[in-house]
């Protein structure tokens, strides 16, 4: 079988990975890529990244299967392009993308379908929207409508901040054309959790739960970034919260697609705040996330081929219950100096060969390229080093361990990921 992945960063080297594993995999493409997974996957020689060109590779070299991690390629309709050309593909289409490519979408499927979530308003000018922030009172969040890289949310403390954040974002200054219009949302207190589920339109399968970091800074402080660093499983997501989590959001969102008349295949990631009125979702991703998927795949037993074919054809009911790695695994993520903001690229990356002979360590590569013979620096997220342990505290000794052999100018890592499920 033939399969080909889009996207370069530790995500998509962990799903490169995975599929390589498979006996039923023949060959792999990843596209961009990056050095980690251009070590597995074969890269594509495109004339450029766009949509119609990774269609027409596809359909060039015969691929079976096809898996996309960004959601920009997910919210352009690659899915429906790849579709109309007969494509296998593993993702949602256009209209379901929508779940994460609108905020204004999610909060109004699940508010009419009464999916928990923080009480919310939805403005596009500003009078109103200080209106709305006078009477709610801070703490509040304001959320740009649309895709923003991370950068559409902020969580204002104080009625100046909400108010500054209101104006940046409906004037475009923020993020553009995605914030001419804005979620003004009630601030949920809990802890965060992210529940990822392989749908096929009906069936829904969660993978186990797990917990990212998104801050720069130790103990969560400091501007949010791509993902520091994740653990799985969750202490404080047992059972019974799973059960809770799949009957009253996963199952009546996918239902509530479908009154809409939209079948929903693909990831379906739930980011939830565990609040004291139990979960409530505080974002949709039509995705996996990242660095999530990098402690998901590592204790994943079942073949990821079948499922994620199985999800793309409308098969899931038919499944097996997935098989499980009981041990915990924790990724740690090494970034470039300055990162989020300005940083350096092209330094060499020591360590790999030491780290490559550890088992249950993996080390999965982000921001990486080949210069002159030598695996190179080159992003903000550099790599993450997942490791696998009797439980969270061992997995995470591992991984800092297999951390602590690799090197290269100015890497930055959080020494307290897991931290949480620590205390
Ligand atoms: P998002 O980009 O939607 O994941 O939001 C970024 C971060 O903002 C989340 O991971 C939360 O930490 C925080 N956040 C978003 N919405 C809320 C909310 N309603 N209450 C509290 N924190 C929130
Ligand atoms: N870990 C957050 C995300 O993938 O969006």
């Amino acid at each position: 079988m033939r399969v080909l992945v889009i996207g370069g960063g530790g995500r998509e080297h962990a799903l490169v990975h995975k599929l390589s594993e498979s006996s039923q995999v023949d060959d792999i493409w990843c596209f961009p890529g990056n050095a980690g997974t251009g070590q597995i996957a074969k890269i594509p020689n495109l004339v450029s990244a766009k949509c119609d060109v990774l269609a027409d590779f596809a359909l060039a070299e015969d691929i079976d299967l096809t898996i996309v991690g960004p959601e920009n390629y997910l919210a352009a309709g690659i899915v429906d392009l790849f579709h109309s050309h007969g494509l296998t593909i593993f993702g949602p289409t256009q209209k379901a993308a929508q779940i994460e490519s609108s905020k204004v979408f999610a909060k109004e499927l699940m508010k009419t379908h009464n999916i928990p979530t923080a009480a919310y308003g939805v403005f596009s000018d500003y009078d109103s929207a200080k209106a709305y922030i006078e009477a709610m009172g801070v703490p509040i969040v304001i959320k740009a409508d649309g895709l923003a890289a991370g950068k559409g949310v902020i969580v204002a403390e104080d009625t100046e901040t909400a108010l500054a954040a209101a104006q940046a974002t409906l004037s475009g200054k923020q993020v553009g054309e995605a914030g001419r219009q804005i979620v003004i949302e009630e601030f949920l207190s809990g802890q965060e959790v992210s529940i990822l589920a392989l749908c096929d339109g009906t069936t829904c399968i969660p993978l186990v739960p797990s917990q990212d970091h998104k801050t720069i800074g130790e103990g969560d402080q400091g501007p949010n970034t791509g993902g520091m660093g994740a653990y799985s499983p969750v202490p404080v997501v047992d059972k019974a919260l799973e059960k809770t989590v799949y009957d009253t959001i996963l199952i009546p969102t996918l239902a509530a697609l479908r009154q809409e008349g939209i079948e929903y295949t693909g990831v379906l990631y739930a980011g939830l705040m565990l609040t004291e009125s139990g979960p409530k979702v505080i974002e949709f991703n039509c995705r996996f996330g990242d660095p999530e998927t990098q402690v998901i795949l590592p204790r994943l037993k079942t073949d990821l081929v079948d499922l994620l074919l199985a999800a793309s054809q409308g098969r899931l009911a038919d499944c097996q219950p997935l098989d499980w790695d009981p041990r915990a695994c924790v990724c740690v993520i090494a970034a470039s100096e300055g990162y989020p903001g300005a940083y350096t690229s092209g330094f060499t990356i020591k360590g790999l060969e030491a780290v490559a002979g550890l088992s249950d360590v993996y080390t999965y590569h982000a921001g990486t390229a080949w210069r002159d013979g030598k695996m190179v620096t080159a992003g903000g997220r550099v790599l993450g080093v997942s490791a696998l342990g009797d439980d969270i505290r061992q997995a995470r000794e591992r991984a800092y361990e297999a951390l602590g052999k690799l090197d290269f100018d100015g890497m930055y890592y959080r020494s307290d990921i897991g931290w949480r499920a620590l205390e």
